[in-house]
């Protein structure tokens, strides 16, 4: 099984892919010489079925315009049936390019300029620039490392949704970077807090199936159902199955009101355009992909592990924040550098290994970074030797 995952085609010119793009690489880590871990992005060889999906596209030789229908949604719906035990209701269903097309157009479309929207860092750091980027506040709930998890600041999270400002909160649900599989306790209680106060939910699920073995996503949107229906989710099949570049993310809300909303906002900035190939890839995975989807996460799993073995027995000095999902890894190198640039000169000039730097994440993410861990293990190991080897030297 591991040797699917831990095949790496070379013959493939990747020099376009933005983990691997020199004009990237050199902004990010000043030079094109690093082992590209970065983005979150796999570079696994995409399921069978799915090539053979795309091959039938591909010989067709017509490309129109497309609907949605029924018949393309039900898979997806099912998959959640049958995945997640959530119920997704067909008509509250949405679709634009992206996961963050779809939260920007939420943001601009239903708070106003100035309001405040949530965020929970170290987190995700686009979130930031997407709130910025249509004038509104960034309100920090900032994660607490206690014992070597992260957990939420509850009390830090009631003061900021009571402040009247506060209009949304952006919940990353798994957790990027740190690979938190929020607990239903947990976000029963971030719901009782949104709910109390008035406030938007906006939830980010799109690593909902990156989940390991010992814990279980719980879907915000079951969480509210009862409570209210001020929600709307995110997600996108792009992390599950590797193909960012080539599926539409979806939006799901159960209120009618936001629904107008943004479909009208959808339909205004022509936002739910797609093509031909990423219509019948969502079919094609959400109806043959669970087996696969087990496999890679079985595969990730192990590399985790192998990870925290390699820190455990080579490189003491740096710490394996366990994640319970997501193909991030968020590493603690607090006792071998003093500041960001202590951090990259090791990683980026001596290691040569291109990891996002935790303080891209958030105020609170100095001193870590985090791993993209969704390549073959081989290349894993190696820039673990290669960090090892920069720290001992
Ligand atoms: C939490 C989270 N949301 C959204 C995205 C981006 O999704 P999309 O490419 O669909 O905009 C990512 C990508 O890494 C992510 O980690």
């Amino acid at each position: 099984m591991s040797a699917k995952f831990d095949k790496y085609k070379k013959e493939i010119d990747r020099s376009t892919f933005i983990r691997y793009s020199d004009s990237y690489l050199n902004s990010l880590f000043g030079s094109t010489k690093v082992a590209p871990l970065w983005v979150a992005d796999s570079d696994f060889i995409v399921m069978p079925e799915l090539v053979k999906a795309m091959k039938k596209v591909a010989k067709r030789g017509l490309y129109p315009y497309e609907l949605k229908t029924p018949a393309i949604k039900q898979p997806l719906i099912d998959w959640f049936t049958k995945r997640h035990k959530i119920k997704l209701k067909m008509d509250g269903l949405l679709f634009t390019s992206s996961v963050l097309t779809g939260l920007a157009a939420a943001i601009d479309e239903l708070t106003s300029e100035g309001d405040g929207i949530i965020i929970q860092p170290p987190v995700y750091n686009a979130f930031k620039g997407l709130i910025e980027g249509v004038e509104r506040k960034v309100v920090f709930n900032q994660l607490k490392l206690v014992d070597g998890a992260y957990e939420m600041d509850f009390d830090d999270l009631k003061k900021k949704a009571a402040e009247k400002k506060t209009k949304a909160i952006i919940l990353c649900s798994p957790h990027n970077p740190i690979g938190r599989v929020w607990t239903r306790k947990e976000l029963e209680k971030v719901a009782e807090i949104c709910v109390a106060n008035n406030v938007l939910m906006l939830t980010d699920e799109i690593h909902c199936d990156i989940v390991f073995s010992k814990s279980k996503f719980v879907g915000m949107t079951e969480i509210y159902s009862g409570k209210s229906d001020q929600i709307i989710m995110f997600g996108s099949a792009g992390k599950s199955f590797g193909i960012p570049g080539l599926v539409d993310s979806f939006i799901y809300t159960p209120n009618e009101e936001y629904k107008k909303a943004l479909q009208s906002r959808i339909m205004r900035f022509h936002l739910g355009k797609s093509n031909s190939f990423g219509i019948v890839a969502m079919k094609t995975v959400y109806k043959h992909g669970h087996k696969w989807l087990d496999k890679k996460l079985s595969y990730l799993e192990k590399t985790v592990l192998m990870i925290d073995e390699f820190l455990k027995k080579h490189l003491p000095e740096v710490k394996l924040i366990k994640p319970e999902g997501t193909y991030q890894v968020w590493l603690d190198f607090n006792e071998v550098a003093k500041s960001d640039e202590e951090l990259s000169e090791l990683l980026f000039k001596k290691a040569k290994v291109g990891i996002g730097l935790g303080s891209m994440y958030s105020p609170n993410g100095e001193g870590f970074a985090r791993m993209n861990i969704a390549s073959p293990q081989p290349m894993i190991m190696d820039a673990l030797k290669q960090i090892e080897k920069a720290v001992h030297v």
